[in-house]
């Protein structure tokens, strides 16, 4: 099987190792790729939010089975493309990715099946939102209702502060992303991200993990896409995940299904617990990232044949095999992120790490030149171990932190912390 991924960070290079990992994968091309990925596998540079330029590159290039990374290509209609033009293709179609694209959409679905999410109101100009926020309590969150890369969620300690951002995100600070603006109640709990396959209206569980949102040790400093995460997450316990899937995710996957836009690929379920009760935070269409990698290195070879199974329809009869592991990944990101960060420092001592399948060094961020890697993004490593225990596996992925010289770089310390 020839293969495509689309993407460019640590979640397409664990797509692309677990792909390799599995004897069906005869050819695998990455576009655009990066520095690690080239290591591996064909890298091509494409603009992969042109799905008929994807589409041609696909024929060329014999390819039979697409995987989409990141969300702004599904949300641009790629996926439909590509199956259009007959491919098989891992991902959901751009009105079935509303469920990331849109936070009043997917508002709207859990309304129309009563599952459990933070109440909230919808609004189209400043006035609106502002006088439903003086309404109501602090703290309160203020969200930018399209895409915005992770950085539209405003959670406002004062209602002048969410006033505030309301005026921001109707000023235009999240773009077009802001012309709409959802406020939710405040939720309170332990979050977890859970991940299912989905083709239509079978669902199956694929995992679960925990990330670290805030770029310093102990939780504090500003929101980033995500410092560290680790696989399993031990408050997804079995009655709070069959809750979920029982009251969030079949019921919102039959609605899709009702509204005539089925959900075929992974669904990225973030979640807010307590006492029990799972309460839905967002939706993502895709694998996040760096959960990705925790979830791949656990995977390995099946992932390929699972993703497959999802994208042809197969899933009812698709088993996940879990090996009863750990594992977790610590992100090194450039001095600076999530502001403005140094970009071109050389990283050395990626050689002498150790590669297998309990330690892998996933790229996120990087170019090589003249056999010198240098760090190109925000997120530039993402060092993950797998291990017996979750302590074991992070005592493995930090010895690898620990060889890479990279003076300009840093990561977060604490990862796994509330679990251990
Ligand atoms: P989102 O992009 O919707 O995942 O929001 C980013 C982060 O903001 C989430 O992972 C939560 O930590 C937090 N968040 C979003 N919505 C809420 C809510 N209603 N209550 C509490 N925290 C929230
Ligand atoms: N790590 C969170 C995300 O991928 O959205």
């Amino acid at each position: 099987m020839n293969i495509l991924i689309l993407g460019s960070g640590g979640r397409e290079h664990a797509l692309a190792w677990a792909a390799l990992q599995n004897p069906k994968c005869d050819k695998l091309i990455v576009a655009p790729g990066n520095a690690g990925i080239a290591q591996i596998a064909e890298c091509a540079s494409l603009d992969i939010l042109d799905g008929g330029a994807v589409a041609e590159f696909a024929s060329e290039n014999a390819i039979d089975f697409v995987v989409v990374g990141p969300e702004a290509p599904l949300a641009a209609g790629v996926a439909d493309r590509l199956r259009e033009a007959g491919l098989s293709v891992f991902g959901p179609s751009a009105a079935a990715a509303r469920l990331e694209a849109s936070k009043s959409f997917t508002k709207e679905i859990c309304d129309a099946c009563n599952a459990p999410t933070a109440a909230y109101g919808h609004f189209t100009d400043a006035d609106a939102a502002k006088a439903h926020i003086r309404a109501g309590a602090a703290p309160v969150v203020v969200k930018a209702d399209g895409l915005a890369g992770g950085k539209g969620v405003i959670i406002a300690e004062t209602i002048d502060e969410a006033c505030a951002a309301v005026d921001d995100m109707f000023g235009g600070a999240f773009g077009g992303a802001g012309a709409e603006v959802v406020i939710e109640e405040f939720m309170t709990g332990e979050e977890a991200s859970f991940f299912v396959l989905v083709d239509g209206d079978t669902c199956l569980p694929l995992g679960t993990a925990q990330d670290h949102k805030r770029v310093g040790d102990g939780d504090t400093g500003p929101n980033t896409g995500g410092m560290g995460a680790y696989s399993p997450a031990p408050v997804m316990t079995d009655a709070v995940t069959q809750k979920a899937l029982d009251e969030i995710v079949r019921p919102c996957m039959a609605e899709m299904v009702k509204r005539g836009t089925p959900y075929q690929g992974v669904l990225f379920v973030g979640l807010m617990i307590e006492n029990g009760q799972p309460r839905l935070v967002e939706y993502n269409a895709r694998f996040g990232d760096p959960e990705c990698q925790v979830l791949m290195l656990r995977l390995g070879a099946q992932a390929l044949d699972l993703v497959q199974a999802c994208a042809e329809g197969r899933l009812d009869q698709a088993q996940v095999n879990w090996a009863d592991d750990h594992a977790l990944t610590v992100v090194l990101a450039a001095d600076g992120y999530p502001g403005d960060y140094v970009k071109g420092s050389e990283i050395k001592g990626l050689d002498k790490l150790p590669e297998d399948s309990f330690h892998v060094m996933f790229h996120a961020g990087t170019t090589e030149k003249d056999g010198k890697i240098t760090a190109t993004g925000g997120r530039v490593l993402a060092a993950t171990a797998r291990g017996a225990t979750l302590q074991e596996a992070r005592d493995r992925a930090y010895s690898m932190v620990d060889a890479v010289d990279w003076p300009e770089g840093f990561c977060r310390r604490d990862i796994g912390w509330r679990a251990l």
